[in-house]
């Protein structure tokens, strides 16, 4: 073959991929803001990318780094004013509504409708996924927050018998872990970490129905009552067991210190488990859950939901559209919410899924999930978006915080001071 043939081929070819590329690109494309970017959440969110991409449609990954999605909100905020809001993006809880009102959020109602999403979720799920009555955001999945990761090895070497079930036992095995040379809980001091572990404290000393008269009825009593004074006595008695070296390190990090056995435990919600999926470690084998100390029987949670924004005029065309769709359509299919949660380290949100291919942990998430729902005892979490706006979570973040950084702080104010502070962000 000569010059001119071989370049007149390879001009061919180039206009075929470009022909190709424009043809996959016309089938439209969904852009996700997320904060999925640890290794066993990145694992995740690629489950989803794969079933889109299955479906011919582009995938836009927008990943913001940064637990609990500070990071990602603040990116969501500017290019929503500034008028060029993603497909969707990972909103939770009552944010969802104050999204609505702003008049940013689409309607998904053919999805739903036409893959009878009334009837899969159950109703107090759907509810928070609609607004004015119309789906505006699909969920994912349920996240249970209040939970101890311990690494049974290093239990083992340092003479501990079992995870710990109440906060004696707790501070017990944090002083053998400690004198054998172990970090005993391994915990970033992020705002949201370190209230990660308030909240659950106030699930073991108040119960679920003291959890919920402060953080859903905002009743004064109990902020400023001796039994929240005990909570950041014992939020200050966590803390010499935490990792020294754990000042502003990320969740992941710290997850890490107890897999590679430097650590013994961790406070954390299940999406820790997804490192130790990611790495192939086994729970009850590599790993064990239990419920964070004191709060058998109760069930704190958040549900990753993803809301769908209305397209810039640029943006909104029908493949778009489509794409949109296709997302909404899979993320509530039997085979996502599988492969999805079983990286994810949490549990389908749909009901009656065949829990036999999950591990242990998911298995006991799911039926103190159900027991729980019975009891009464489920808590909408107020660190992971739940039960409170942005602005109230972001008051208790700062008044949790600050305790945690100053020695001095009086436990007997600091409830005083996240009653005030509350109330402040909520006018
Ligand atoms: C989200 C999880 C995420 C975790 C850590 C939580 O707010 O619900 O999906 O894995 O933050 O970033």
């Amino acid at each position: 073959m000569n010059l001119v043939n071989r370049l007149a081929l390879a001009v061919s070819f180039a206009s075929l991929c470009t022909l190709t590329a424009q043809a996959a690109e016309s089938k439209g494309s969904v852009e996700v803001v997320h904060y999925w970017t640890s290794g066993g959440e990145a694992k995740s969110a690629d489950v989803l990318k794969q079933l889109i991409e299955k479906d011919g449609f582009t995938w836009q990954n927008s990943a913001v780094a940064g637990g609990g999605g500070a990071a990602a909100m603040t990116v969501l905020k500017t290019r929503a004013v500034s008028g060029n809001p993603p497909s969707a993006a990972q909103i939770k809880g009552p944010d969802i509504q104050e999204w609505g009102k702003l008049g940013l959020l689409t309607s998904i109602d053919n999805v739903a409708q036409a893959n009878h999403w009334d009837t899969l979720l159950p109703p107090s799920i759907a509810e928070l996924m609609k607004f004015d009555g119309h789906y505006v955001a699909v969920p994912l999945n349920i996240h249970r927050i209040n939970w101890l990761w311990t690494n049974p090895d290093v239990l083992r070497k340092a003479g501990v018998a079992h995870a710990p079930t109440t906060l004696e036992e707790l501070y017990a095995a944090g002083d053998k872990l400690k004198a054998a040379g172990f970090i005993a809980i391994a915990h970033g001091g992020q705002p949201w970490q370190d209230t990660t572990v308030f909240e659950g404290l106030v699930l073991s000393i108040l119960g679920a129905d003291g959890f919920k008269k402060a953080f859903i009825d905002n009743d004064e009593a109990t902020f400023t009552g001796p039994k929240m004074t005990e909570v950041f006595v014992a939020l200050r008695k966590l803390k010499t067991y935490m990792d020294p070296n754990g000042a502003g390190q990320d969740w992941n990090m710290e997850t890490a210190k107890v897999i590679n056995g430097q650590a013994g435990m961790q406070l954390m919600g299940d999406w820790a488990k997804s490192e130790w999926s990611a790495v192939g470690k086994k729970a009850g084998v590599d790993y064990e859950c239990a419920p964070f100390p004191g709060t058998q029987g109760i069930y704190s949670y958040t549900i990753d939901s993803l809301a769908m924004f209305k397209l810039s005029s640029k943006n909104d065309t029908p493949g778009n559209n489509a794409a949109r769709d296709d997302l909404a359509k899979i993320a509530l299919e039997p085979q996502f919410q599988t492969v999805f949660n079983q990286n994810k380290g949490s549990i389908p949100v749909i009901k009656g899924l065949d829990m036999s291919p999950f591990d242990s942990c998911a298995q006991a998430s799911a039926k103190d999930f159900a027991e729980a729902e019975k009891a009464g005892t489920l808590a909408p979490s107020m660190a992971f978006n739940m039960s409170t706006s942005q602005a109230v979570q972001g008051a208790v973040f700062d008044v949790v915080s600050n305790f945690m950084s100053n020695k001095d702080a009086d436990p007997a104010k600091a409830g005083k001071q996240m009653f005030a502070s509350i109330k402040a962000a909520a006018q």
